[in-house]
């Protein structure tokens, strides 16, 4: 039996016995716009595993604009030396890097010969054009000029990360809290070209050394200091399954982007974002 109730702006609603609303004015699909996201999935080829690799492509690259959205939030509470606000968004962003690692193992259901069926109609097109990937590795830290030259072509990309590339990153931004907080942190790391790679300091180093070793007394540091690890731990696991994934699908061929394949992907494993977080773990 339905019977009905009035909405707060006087619209009749259908209500069923368990107060199920069966006619609204602002739907589920509605809200989510879920026709227009549903509609983005367009395969080039008939072959059937094109669905597959358009799908884990969006679904990552939704899941790295939430990774922004986080990564953007923390760096700007700790830039305000808000630390406990961060922590939050710094576990959500690991918990997403989990899901985006993990959904190379539904990838990886695809044989070879199911991706060479569609390969050819990608053209030239490949992960290494991602401007959200790159916006993600600036703000880390990784920063490589060169790399916004594949986004030229598209301003409102370009300028983006024109921005992000020559803005503090995330751990600048963490040495300049440890400054604040007394830590001996060289005048050339807390002010300095922002789009220039960041190179490790021994005196960062001696500064991290000081709050591992003394963790009652910095323990809001310290734990700042984990949930980096954590996000730089699973960017490498990422890096390192996307790596043998590729190897796995298309062996030792070139990659779409133009790059020699795995070769590329191989060397991205010795890029840091945090060198000291990881030098320093010798010296406790
Ligand atoms: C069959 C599956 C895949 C293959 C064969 C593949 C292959 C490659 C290759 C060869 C490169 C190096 C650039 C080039 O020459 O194209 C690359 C880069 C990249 N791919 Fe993939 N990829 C696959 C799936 C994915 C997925 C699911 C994502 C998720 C978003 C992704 C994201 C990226 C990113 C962000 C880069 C740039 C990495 C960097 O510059 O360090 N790829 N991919």
């Amino acid at each position: 039996m339905r019977d009905t109730d009035k909405n707060t702006d006087n619209r009749q609603v259908d209500l069923d016995d368990e107060g199920v609303h069966w006619d609204q004015a602002m739907s589920y699909g509605q809200y989510l716009n879920l026709e227009s996201l549903l509609d983005c999935q367009r395969p080039l080829s008939r072959e059937h595993d094109e669905m597959l690799f358009i799908v884990i492509h969006q679904a990552s690259e939704l899941w790295i604009r939430l990774c922004l959205h986080e990564a953007h939030g923390a760096a700007e509470y700790i830039r305000h030396g808000d630390l406990r606000p961060a922590f939050k968004m710094l576990t959500r962003v690991a918990r997403i890097q989990e899901q985006l690692i993990n959904a190379w193992e539904v990838l990886v259901t695809m044989t070879p010969a199911d991706y060479l069926s569609f390969r050819d109609e990608l053209g030239q097109s490949s992960g290494f054009q991602s401007y959200q990937y790159r916006e993600l590795e600036f703000l880390l830290g990784n920063k490589n000029a060169r790399m916004i030259e594949a986004h030229r072509a598209h301003s409102r990309h370009y300028d983006r990360l024109h921005e992000v590339l020559h803005a503090p990153s995330l751990y600048d931004i963490t040495l300049q809290q440890l400054d604040k907080r007394g830590f001996d942190i060289p005048d050339d790391r807390l002010e300095r070209d922002w789009s220039e790679p960041y190179i490790a300091s021994s005196r960062v180093e001696a500064a991290w050394r000081e709050i591992y070793r003394d963790t009652e007394t910095y323990w809001d540091l310290y734990e700042l200091a984990e949930k980096l690890v954590d996000l730089e731990y699973n960017f490498q696991k990422w890096r390192f399954s996307h790596m043998k994934t590729v190897e796995r699908i298309i062996g030792y061929r070139r990659g779409t982007g133009g790059t020699g394949g795995v070769s590329y992907l191989v060397k991205a494993l010795d890029l840091q974002f945090f060198p000291e977080l990881w030098s320093v773990r010798t010296l406790i």
